[in-house]
């Protein structure tokens, strides 16, 4: 497995539409291994194809609660089929944007789409917290961060202040 360099916005490369993935293959497979394994180290709780440089329809997630046995799930093509009346809302933060959190409203569950690691299709309703987090990543195949979903007051100044931390060093930027 490998640690993979993460984007971090502004990138253009986090605003591209993810290509859909035809055969769930062993370089599928490797690539959502090492999403993980980038995920834990960095660490967070979810982790899209694209923030690795990767435009494909891949995403990567764990809510287990911390101290307890961890819980990956790797979803290939995933989408929202059915969303609930209710939304509910959420202090985001994403790893392309460190140190940036930001109150989302998102439906407060969700039934997912997907194709296992196997190529097999599944069906997961999710609700709390993993349902927040499977949208958030899903946005990000569809070229959409959480700050996409604040107001463009909030988004400009968090955007700001990464630009900022990129100029003076603070940030990795990971080279096209
Ligand atoms: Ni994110």
């Amino acid at each position: 497995m490998a640690i993979l360099p993460i984007i971090t916005a502004p990138d253009s490369r986090l605003k591209q539409v993810s290509e859909p993935i035809a055969d769930v293959t062993d370089e599928i497979r490797t690539l959502m291994d090492d999403m993980l394994e980038t995920m834990y180290v960095a660490p967070g709780i979810g982790l899209a194809a694209p923030q690795v440089g990767v435009t494909k329809r891949v995403i990567v997630v764990d809510v287990a609660p911390e101290g307890e046995p961890a819980q990956p799930m790797k979803l290939v093509n995933p989408e929202v089929v059915e969303v609930a009346e209710d939304d509910v809302a959420y202090e985001e933060g994403c790893l392309s944007l460190p140190e940036q959190f930001a109150e989302v409203v998102r439906p407060a569950g969700a039934t997912i789409r997907y194709l296992d690691e196997n190529g097999v299709a599944q069906e997961l309703k999710a609700d709390g917290l993993l349902a927040t987090c499977i949208q958030h990543e899903i946005d990000h195949l569809d070229g959409i961060l959480f700050v996409d979903h604040v107001s463009a007051l909030k988004r400009n100044m968090i955007l700001r202040k990464l630009t900022k931390m990129k100029r003076t060093g603070q940030l990795e930027t990971v080279p096209a």
